[in-house]
């Protein structure tokens, strides 16, 4: 931080906020190829949180990428750019007391590291919607695998740029085995605890 720069003390903190909610903040962060099923997926978990009263907020790549980043484009600096922006972002939402959905490719292990550090670990849940090239490409919800293959795009994840798996995620959902449904039972199980938040 500059050194002319002082965070100024806010009287109410995120633990006033949590409490006003009656539930927990954090960043459920979603990653896998193009056309995994990240949205799909993180847009069901969003409709039953809100059925249950959880305020939350969504940040999506397509949508992103058309507004505040976008002077972004795909090499890997830009990518790690738009990783770290949005970490940030999501960072001050899980500050104002919400559970922020955020589903982006995010192909590299550093940069997903680089949010764990960013939102802090306990506020963390990373979850890796591991769907295969094959099928994300048999898929080809919008056509950029077909662009990719001819050449028409540069640096496609999964076929001119790496996907770099995540080791140790908190969730793995692979929909090629489990169906969308199971999928969001399966999160939603996993992060109930995490949602109570004691009253302080
Ligand atoms: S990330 O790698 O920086 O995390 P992000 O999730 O924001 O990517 O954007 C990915 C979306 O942009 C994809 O879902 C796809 O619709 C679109 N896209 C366009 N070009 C590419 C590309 N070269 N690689 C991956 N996705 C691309």
């Amino acid at each position: 931080m500059s050194k002319n720069i002082r965070p100024h003390n806010y009287k109410i903190s995120v633990e006033d906020r949590r409490n006003l909610n009656n539930h927990n903040s954090f960043l459920l962060w979603f990653t896998g190829l193009s056309g995994s099923g990240k949205s799909t997926i993180a847009n069901r978990v969003e409709e039953e949180l809100n059925r249950e009263n959880v305020h939350t907020y969504s940040l999506d790549g397509d949508n992103i990428r058309e507004g505040i980043n976008n002077d972004l484009g795909f090499s890997p600096e830009d990518r790690t750019e738009n990783i770290r922006r949005i970490a940030e972002v999501a960072n001050l939402m899980v500050d104002a007391g919400l559970v922020v959905l955020a589903a982006f490719v995010s192909p590299y292990k550093k940069d997903r590291d680089n949010i764990r550090h960013i939102v802090k670990d306990v506020n963390f849940v990373e979850i890796y919607v591991n769907t295969s090239l094959e099928e994300c490409e048999r898929r080809d919800v919008k056509g950029l695998y077909r662009k990719a293959r001819a050449g028409e795009i540069k640096n496609m994840t999964g076929i001119s740029a790496p996907y770099e798996e995540p080791g140790n995620p908190d969730i793995e959902i692979k929909t090629e085995i489990e169906s969308i449904e199971q999928a969001v039972a399966k999160i939603l199980a996993r992060i109930k605890p995490k949602l109570h938040h004691k009253n302080e």
